[in-house]
């Protein structure tokens, strides 16, 4: 038997606390330290602005803010993340249980992602659990009410800040594409989108099911703003759905 803690990776949801899962909320009531990342010290977590109003504040719980850089800068990134892990191991190897809460899925586009590599690691024996959640990638969608697919309809997810050259082969190839880190691209973005006559397909939408929530399907004018970090676009192509009502014959062809 382990004397190691057990280690959570909780999702909580996109922002509205009340579409935290029920398992998310139970985990976080029980587990002995919390770990809030935050992008630097100090600063607002926003996975914990989502789960505070759901967890009553417990004297014998810690809650472990720890810094996680938002930079893709390796040399930056991965002293932090020591730090951090150290931090996370000292209160497993105490036997204490944890739990890494985290914006959306923790298995989609999250750090728990390397916490979890690190932990397999690090301390090969310890347990560990997933909580899944509400990702952007549902909660866009949804504000938005536009289906992610049916019948016969493909579907992409790009980061489209590490690159949009490959884009244009995949708005042909699939139906729906959602591109996640758009903040920094849109002009660039808008162009590819009018270039592949699909401009008007698609619909921009930051901070989904948050405080001040935003959608547009305007992008023109919206492109040289300052874009929040958490928005999306999502375009929709409308041609290969609704199989289902007979619309379109199944092809294996293209
Ligand atoms: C580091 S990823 C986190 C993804 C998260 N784990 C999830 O499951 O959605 C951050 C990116 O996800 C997207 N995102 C996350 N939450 C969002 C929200 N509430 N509204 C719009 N986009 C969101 C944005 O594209 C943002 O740049």
């Amino acid at each position: 038997m382990s004397q190691f803690g057990k280690l959570y990776g909780v999702g909580v949801g996109t922002g509205s606390p009340d579409l935290m899962t029920l398992r998310a909320v139970n985990v976080l009531r029980e587990v002995d330290v919390i770990v809030i990342p935050q992008s630097k010290k100090g600063r607002k977590s926003v996975a914990w602005r989502i789960t505070e109003p759901n967890v009553v504040k417990n004297d014998a719980q810690e809650r472990l803010f720890l810094t996680f850089p938002m930079t893709k800068d390796p040399e930056i990134l991965k002293p932090a993340w020591d730090i951090a892990f150290t931090e996370i191991g000292k209160r497993l190897e105490e036997g204490k249980n944890v739990a890494f809460i985290t914006e959306g899925d923790p298995l989609f586009f999250s750090t728990y992602i390397y916490l979890h590599k690190a932990a397999q690691k690090r301390w090969p024996e310890v347990e560990t659990e997933i909580v899944p959640a509400v990702s952007s990638f549902t909660a866009v969608p949804s504000v938005i009410q536009q289906p992610i697919a049916d019948g016969q309809e493909r579907v992409a997810v790009v980061p489209a800040s590490y690159g949009l050259d490959t884009l244009p082969q995949i708005l042909q190839l699939f139906d729906t594409v959602l591109l996640m880190k758009v903040s920094s691209i849109m002009p660039r973005l808008v162009e590819i989108l009018k270039n592949e006559g699909l401009l008007d397909c698609a619909t921009y939408v930051s901070k989904a099911t948050m405080d001040f929530q935003m959608t547009t399907t305007d992008l023109e004018a919206i492109k040289n703003d300052k874009c929040d970090y958490f928005s999306m676009v999502m375009v929709k192509k409308q041609d290969r759905n609704g199989i289902l009502e007979g619309r379109f014959k199944e092809s294996t062809e293209s």
